[in-house]
């Protein structure tokens, strides 16, 4: 099955309903702004760069139904805090708005910008992989998360095309399990070897000599090299550090915001508590449990080897090395 995220038919936004993954293949479609923004809330869509895509999309809809699109970007901007991939797509539509380009031809640049960033960063990372084949990763930073290649698993992709067969671990990933259901679900679509641990598995398969590298993908880098991305990223890394194996984080430009100085400024989306306490429709801890439910941490960046991006890799010292390359983007 080729996975096709998002597509744009009829001007309504047809998106394949990630809750449903990986036991039923079904879509969603919005047709106006309040249903895009409920893809992006509720995780019909997720993975910083999809948003992106998804918002940009949708403002091009909501510019259709004759919305005011100052508010409808307001409005979009508010669906999740954490990945900077949002207001950065919004804003670019509200550029073109205001220069009076088509809207359609930017959300469709911005989709294109996602394959093509995609697949410089894959090829970066197989680059600085060389004969590593044993990866952990951890949620989804897959085809899924993106348009294509994904980011953190371009090199998966694009090596099996080259005769590169890497072995992969992907993380469970509680509480919404993106590693069980969409990371082992896009890799084995495609054929390549992947084995599902949970989150607690890591420390152990990395003390047996398991993982050679660790690959994650994230949703904002902070102007010193500090990363957001998935509840449990900072585990993996500093478990990671501990055994002294390389953790890369694969990042697109978009997702790099030079304004924010330090990862602690970087607004952490609390999600709701069922979400922990449930799973599949069934309670699982006590009624009126007390919940902490943060969707993402921040992974400080002297845990980080390198940052790749799709105009190269980054190394420490990110703040001056961050700064060189992306004051501007
Ligand atoms: O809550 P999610 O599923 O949107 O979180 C996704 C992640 O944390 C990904 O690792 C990140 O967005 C990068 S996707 C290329």
């Amino acid at each position: 099955m080729d996975i096709i995220t998002i597509r744009l038919s009829d001007n309504k936004l047809v998106m394949l309903d990630q809750r449903k993954l990986p036991l039923e293949i079904s879509y969603y479609i919005a047709k106006n702004k309040e249903e895009v923004f409920y893809a992006i809330k509720e995780m019909v869509v997720r993975g910083a760069p999809l948003i992106g895509v998804t918002a940009a999309y949708g403002m091009y809809i909501s510019y259709l139904n004759g919305d005011n699109i100052e508010k409808t970007a307001d409005y979009l901007a508010k669906a999740r805090p954490t990945a900077v991939n949002l207001t950065w797509a919004i804003e670019k539509m509200m550029k073109a708005y205001y220069e009076e380009r088509d809207l359609l031809e930017q959300a469709k640049a911005i989709h294109q910008e996602d394959v093509d960033t995609n697949y410089a960063i894959g090829n970066h990372l197989i680059t600085l992989l060389g004969k590593k084949r044993n990866i952990l990763t951890h949620c989804n930073a897959g085809i899924l998360a993106t348009t294509k290649y994904g980011t953190a698993t371009s090199p998966f992709y694009i090596g099996k095309d080259l005769g590169i067969n890497y072995k992969v671990y992907a993380d469970e990933t509680r509480p919404r399990l993106q590693g069980a259901s969409l990371t082992a679900f896009e890799l084995m679509e495609s054929n390549i070897d992947v084995t599902v641990i949970t989150d607690n598995m890591a420390a152990h398969i990395m003390s047996k000599g398991m993982i050679e590298a660790v690959i994650t993908g994230c949703d904002r880098v902070a102007a010193n090299g500090d990363v957001a991305n998935k509840i449990g990223t900072l585990n993996v890394s500093i478990i990671a550090k501990f055994y002294n194996i390389p953790m890369y984080v694969a990042a697109p430009s978009s997702t790099i915001d030079m304004s924010i100085e330090c990862g602690e400024l970087i607004p952490i989306e609390e999600r709701e508590p069922w979400e922990v306490t449930s799973r599949f429709g069934k309670q699982m801890t006590p009624d009126d449990v007390k919940v902490l439910n943060p969707a993402f941490d921040i992974t400080p960046s002297n845990n980080i080897t390198a940052i790749v991006t799709e105009k190269g890799i980054v190394y420490p010292p990110y703040i001056k090395n961050l700064k060189e390359k992306y004051e501007k983007s």
